[in-house]
């Protein structure tokens, strides 16, 4: 028997996992459960929404491929990955309390990152010729929180391109403007890619669709993405923004931490400090990653 309550089916959902094995799963689709009941019911939600609804969550399934992820999207404009991610590193450092210097923050991952990007060495150029963009010279260090180098740490970078194009959003292209590097004997790095520029995020699917009908733009401020990791180290995902960019403050998916805002520096043509000489005006930024000790 269901008792007439709204709480009450709720209830009677959750009591039918008693068979199930699994601590934690149980415990998160219980909450679940609770967490659904409770939203149709504030919202007395109507069989024509629930099926729009579902229409919805149908389409972003259908949006995804091997290059695209509608549902990463769709959490990320949610805020729902942000929330993740902030609760992770509040995990990671809560067992680190006494450090000198709190690690880098993280941010969203986004949909974007393909894994295999090629080993390059350091000093390299991830920018091939035809890539659009003004060159940037991006250098510093990887340390731990009391600020040692870590030597041989790896960074694996990727970013669209100067017009805010992802290699992934365009059909049959290779990889571009991705690298994994290697931090030298004093915890260094140095590459050259690009300056980013602001972009939207992918609007020609259900969750643009969302966007609009929600009132949002989908924006997201100029920004380089990296994995940033190290042996006995928690892996930091994270993203570096240039100062003074529009969107800073309007983030489509609420990604901007200020800690992970830098300078692009502007200097003329000529010599850049590694000896490379210019033809164009090009851009420096310097980053110190740092990562936590594994507890
Ligand atoms: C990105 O920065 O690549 C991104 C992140 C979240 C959603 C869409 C794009
Ligand atoms: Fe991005």
């Amino acid at each position: 028997m269901i008792e007439d309550k709204p709480t009450g089916l709720a209830d009677a959902v959750i009591a039918r996992m008693s068979d199930c094995t699994e601590p934690r799963f149980k415990e998160v689709m219980a909450s679940l459960v609770r967490h659904l009941h409770a939203f149709v019911n504030e919202v007395d939600l109507t069989p024509e929404e629930w099926m729009a609804a579902i229409e919805f969550l149908t389409a972003t399934g259908q949006a995804c491929n091997e290059r695209r992820q509608e549902f990463i999207l769709l959490s990320d404009t949610l805020g729902v990955s942000m929330a993740v991610v902030g609760l992770d590193q509040a995990r990671s450092v809560r067992a680190d309390a006494q450090i000198a210097r709190r690690a880098t923050e993280a941010t969203v991952q986004g949909p974007f990152y393909w894994e295999g990007a090629p080993d390059m060495p350091l000093g390299c150029d991830l920018s091939a010729a035809d890539v659009a963009g003004e060159p940037a010279y991006y250098t510093g260090e990887v340390t731990d929180t009391e600020e040692r180098p870590l030597a041989g740490a790896l960074l694996d970078i990727w970013s669209g391109d100067g017009e805010g194009v992802y290699d992934m959003q365009v059909a049959g292209k290779g990889m571009t403007l991705r690298g994994r590097l290697r931090t030298d004997a004093d915890g260094r790095y140095r590459f050259w890619s690009i300056r980013p520029t602001e972009y939207p995020v992918p609007t020609d699917g259900p969750v643009g669709v969302m966007l609009k009908r929600m009132g949002r733009h989908p924006m997201r401020p100029g920004h380089i993405h990296m994995k940033v990791s190290a042996e006995g180290h928690v892996p930091l995902t994270t993203h570096l923004f240039g100062r003074g960019g529009r969107y800073l403050d309007s983030d489509a998916v609420f990604g901007v931490r200020n800690s992970l805002i830098v300078d692009y520096e502007r200097h003329e043509p000529g010599l850049a400090p590694d000896g490379r000489d210019l033809k164009q005006p090009y851009y420096t930024v310097r980053y110190a990653f740092r990562l936590s000790p594994r507890s």
